[in-house]
């Protein structure tokens, strides 16, 4: 946790605000005339919720609670967070300790540099040969560091390797790179098999998936979990393929580190792999704030498992009741939140991404092409998981799927509906009535997540039903764009350091735009700001080239603020309906909906 973290955790924006101005309850938010600028209708808002606040009015700004006492007592970002620290009883200045993590990756690297020199030895003949034999070529095995661990026969082993590089053995088990046993003998954890070394987003390497080269099983084995490494909680291949999804706002999950590594020596860059279990939420949470689409490609074995189903069906039901909202009669269709469209694309029975990209690669980007969404591919399902022969069976079916007839704009509603009554056997004007039924039989007994959902229907028109959810890895990327292109200035003019979501970052990239190079405001920096700038440094980009920066940089820009811009409408419909009477905050909506139209028609 950051020290702005910490201390924002332990202070509330009400009372800190409340200290200098008098708030009035206005629904879940707080109300005043602006203290930044002249007024008689309050259009200063502040919101618990999201502990932030903002004018409406002729300021059309606002932050957080740091930024609040920024303004109001004329501090530096520093000397406000000071203050606020003293307030909340923080205190600064404990210095920076080499935590478990940083040798962890220090180790990692070390030992990925080692497996790879062995791979290009002479002992790495077999290992390279066998490379050879499933297609990569050597420069994709070097773009993804690809080695061998040494064989039991040899002397050398990781454990020497990272002693003589001056690390402890209590560090190195830390790593889990080596094994400790009961006789107290430690002995490598990885023997003779191909390495991958699996990189975070931040493209540091967190832990290694390992290939037998004979074909012993297991088949594969990974790092077990460390202080740095949940096979669960990473994508292999984001590192290499985030700006890849980003500009093409598409993403394609396959399940092995062998199909990634296909896929991107055949250009097909947005590819990553869940490595071979169901899609995580941290997995998830990681692309949605990269793309608009996610293209599950999953072999059919995968496919026909419940496993499978579930996720699918947490996914998409979960997402409906976070987003359902209503319709404002001011602000019109609120829009939703988590906007990634999860499609399937199908592979046929024992086939792999690998097999179909290295042997026909038009046939796997039609399959791409050709994927179906998510709810089609449930509807398919039905079947499978339901005995559709007997009532009770099309009962328990049908209330399986009725939350994604409710989730859908009414065109695809209508679309769903006919299918589903034809798996069902059923006449589709049945099929009202039948749900109907059903939703009121749920409601007299105990409220159903299925049957009981409200109807929001969106126009199919919308054209923000497109756009990501977007979240902190969003603005740090955009961040390490600007500081690794010095030559880009070129930032929007309605763009407002408040669209950011961290305080640092807002501050960050304020300085930024003061300072224009990255060494003046290194040596200028507060140090409140150092780990925040540390950590997107720390991002590894791919090269690019400066049109690509500049295109790549107006999307995240304007993803950005388009997040800011729903947030705020969000946050105004909850301080309904005691605020209706401002005409600043009539004007702003109106303003709001017409910028929010500008940044989808630009997108095109
Ligand atoms: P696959 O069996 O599809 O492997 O498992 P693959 O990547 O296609 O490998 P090749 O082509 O047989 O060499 C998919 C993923 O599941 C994980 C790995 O991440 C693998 O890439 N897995 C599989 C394991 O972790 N352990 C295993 O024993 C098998
Ligand atoms: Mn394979």
């Amino acid at each position: 946790m950051t020290l702005v973290d910490d201390i924002k955790s332990r202070l509330d924006i009400v009372d800190v605000i409340s200290g200098y101005i008098g708030l009035k309850q206005a629904g879940s938010n707080f109300k005043a005339p602006c203290p930044f600028h002249d007024e008689k209708t309050p259009s200063f808002i502040v919101s618990p919720g999201r502990q932030t606040w903002h004018c409406f009015g002729a300021c059309s700004t606002g932050g957080d609670l740091i930024s609040f006492v920024m303004k109001r007592e004329s501090m530096e970002f520093g000397e406000a967070v000071r203050l606020l620290a003293d307030r909340a009883g923080v205190s600064i200045g404990t210095p920076v300790i080499k935590t478990n993590s940083t040798s962890i990756f220090e180790m990692n690297d070390s030992a990925s540099r080692f497996f790879s020199s062995l791979l290009h030895s002479e002992t790495g003949q077999v290992a390279r040969d066998y490379l050879k034999s499933r297609g990569i070529d050597q420069s994709t095995a070097q773009n993804f560091g690809l080695g061998v661990s040494p064989t039991p026969a040899t002397n050398s082993s990781i454990y020497h390797h990272l002693k003589s590089e001056g690390f402890s053995e209590e560090q190195i088990i830390e790593s889990k790179l080596i094994n400790k046993y009961q006789d107290g003998n430690t002995g490598d954890f990885f023997r003779n098999r191909i390495m991958f070394p699996i990189k975070n987003r931040r493209g540091k390497i967190a832990g290694f998936g390992a290939r037998s080269i004979d074909n012993s099983e297991p088949k594969y084995i990974n790092t077990p979990k460390t202080d740095v490494f949940d096979k669960s909680g990473i994508l292999y291949g984001l590192d290499v393929s985030h700006q890849s999804i980003i500009s093409e706002r598409q993403a394609i999950v396959v399940e092995g580190y062998m199909d990634v590594i296909a896929a991107h020596q055949h250009a097909t860059n947005n590819v990553i792999a869940s490595m071979g279990t169901a899609v995580t939420d941290t997995q998830l949470s990681q692309l949605k704030s990269l793309c608009d689409t996610l293209i599950l490609a999953l072999d059919s074995d995968t496919a026909g498992k419940e496993a499978t189903l579930r996720k699918l069906e947490e996914t998409l039901i979960d997402s409906v009741d976070k987003n359902m909202m209503g319709f404002n009669r001011r602000i019109g269709p609120i829009i939703r939140r988590d906007l990634v469209e999860i499609k399937i694309c199908l592979l046929p029975e024992g086939s792999d991404p690998d097999d179909l990209i290295r042997n026909d690669l038009t046939a796997w980007q039609k399959l791409i092409k050709e994927s179906v969404t998510a709810q089609e591919f449930m509807i398919e399902s039905l079947p499978r998981r339901f005995d559709l022969q007997s009532g009770s069976g099309k009962t328990a079916a049908l209330e399986w799927i009725s939350g994604l007839i409710y989730a859908s704009n009414p065109f695809d509603q209508q679309n769903y509906k006919e299918k589903i009554a034809g798996k069902l056997e059923i006449e589709a004007t049945k099929l009202d009535p039948i749900l109907r039924e059903m939703g009121r039989k749920s409601k007299t007994t105990k409220r159903s997540r299925n049957t009981n959902r409200p109807r929001y229907t969106r126009p199919e028109s919308n054209p923000a039903q497109d756009i990501p959810n977007s979240e902190v890895s969003l603005d740090e990327y955009t961040l390490a764009i600007m500081i690794k292109s010095p030559d880009l200035t070129d930032v929007p003019d309605n763009f407002s350091p408040e669209c950011f979501i961290r305080s640092e970052d807002r501050e960050i990239f304020t300085q930024l735009l003061e300072t224009g190079k990255l060494e003046v405001l290194k040596s200028n920096i507060d140090d409140s700001l150092k780990p925040r700038l540390e950590q997107i440094l720390d991002i590894q980009l791919k090269p690019i080239d400066l049109s690509e920066s500049i295109n790549i940089l107006k999307q995240c820009f304007s993803r950005i603020e388009e997040r800011h811009l729903r947030k705020l409408q969000e946050g105004l419909l909850s301080t309904e309906p005691s605020f209706t009477s401002s005409k600043d905050l009539e004007e702003a909506i109106v303003k709001m909906n017409m910028r929010l139209k500008e940044i989808h028609s630009q997108r095109g």
